[in-house]
């Protein structure tokens, strides 16, 4: 990590800011690699390793999310689809960025935070076509990050740190910015994380943050409630077969929904997307996996926003929302 990212961080025991470096046994020119985090009021301790401060609170319960380390694993060893998210090439990716917030760019200097980046799809793509905005990408998994920081080698505006959503290590009013894509909903409590995340953001900021609906099935809710929302207890390697037999079904659905199509209306061939099997095992597993996955309605979803006094309140599709901090 940079010194200079210290400016962001509390002590996720204390809440205390009076944090200092100590301990270096590993930096580079601009970079701490191997160190400690000091509280100055509570004494706690948190190491920098591979550059990565670790803020999980020694208090806190073990972490259910750490299954999404396994999911990060079976990408980067490209088991699982490693390019594509949800179907989407990063290019894309960030052009759904950029609609969502009605921007052509990111305004100068802003500061965008990557709540639950995973492997880093999302913010890495804001970092690298807005130099001049710093992007900080957290997640509890430490898998995910290791993944993040690799990709982000060559961005200089990227702060990549491990931290806890429902405990957060970040001060209050830091970002301009706040994207949080399929994470809020795998936590013990989407709402209490969204209470949460949202002080990280300044008055007149954007939030945008993607749930699972209640009201509507797509294919990989169905494996989970056929599997009774049980699979995440067995072991990684069985969850990744079962991932690949429930999704040869789909696959060959799709391949033969789209092939019948483009012969009965042919006008249609441009609009109808093949899916890859690997990008459906992808999302299949990430259905399967996590302890928690709670879905939510419009309405519930709305009506934390409007009691966080949000305002400019959007849906976006199922079930995205975008509003801004009064
Ligand atoms: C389905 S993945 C989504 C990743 C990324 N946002 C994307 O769109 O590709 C959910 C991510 O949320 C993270 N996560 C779950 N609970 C968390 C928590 N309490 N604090 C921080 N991250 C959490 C997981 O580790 C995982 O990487």
């Amino acid at each position: 990590m940079k010194k200079k990212y210290l400016k962001f961080l509390i002590c996720p025991a204390s809440k205390s800011s009076n944090l200092k470096i100590v301990n270096i046994k590993k930096q580079s020119k601009d970079e701490i690699i191997e160190a400690t985090i000091k509280c100055q009021d509570s004494n706690e301790e948190y190491l920098i390793k591979d550059s990565i401060p670790l803020m999980l609170s020694k208090k806190s319960p073990s972490f259910p999310e750490m299954s999404f380390d396994k999911q990060w694993l079976l990408k980067k060893l490209k088991l699982l689809e490693p390019v594509l998210s949800s179907g989407k090439k990063p290019e894309e990716r960030y052009n759904k960025i950029l609609n969502i917030f009605k921007l052509n760019r990111f305004p100068d200097k802003s500061v965008f935070l990557d709540a639950g980046c995973g492997n880093g799809v999302n913010g890495l793509e804001v970092a690298k076509n807005n130099p001049t905005c710093t992007v900080v990408m957290l997640d509890v998994s430490i898998q995910g990050l290791k993944e993040t920081y690799k990709r982000a080698k060559n961005l200089k505006n990227v702060f990549v740190l491990q931290s806890d959503l429902l405990n957060l290590a970040i001060k209050d009013n830091m970002f301009d910015y706040i994207w949080s894509e399929g994470v809020l909903h795998h936590t013990k409590n989407t709402y209490e994380a969204l209470v949460s995340v949202e002080k990280t953001l300044k008055r007149k900021g954007m939030l945008y943050i993607w749930l699972y609906a209640n009201y509507k099935k797509s294919y990989y809710l169905i494996m989970r409630d056929i599997t009774f929302n049980k699979a995440y207890k067995l072991p990684f390697w069985l969850i990744y077969f079962l991932s690949v037999s429930l999704s040869l079904p789909y696959f060959i659905f799709n391949l033969t929904h789209i092939n019948i199509k483009k012969i009965i209306q042919p006008s249609t061939k441009k609009l109808l997307k093949h899916r890859p099997l690997a990008s459906i095992i992808f999302s299949t597993y990430d259905s399967l996996n996590p302890k928690y996955q709670f879905r939510h309605s419009k309405e519930e979803a709305i009506s934390w926003l409007s009691k966080l006094k949000y305002i400019n309140i959007k849906i976006v599709g199922d079930l995205g929302l975008v509003a801004k901090k009064k």
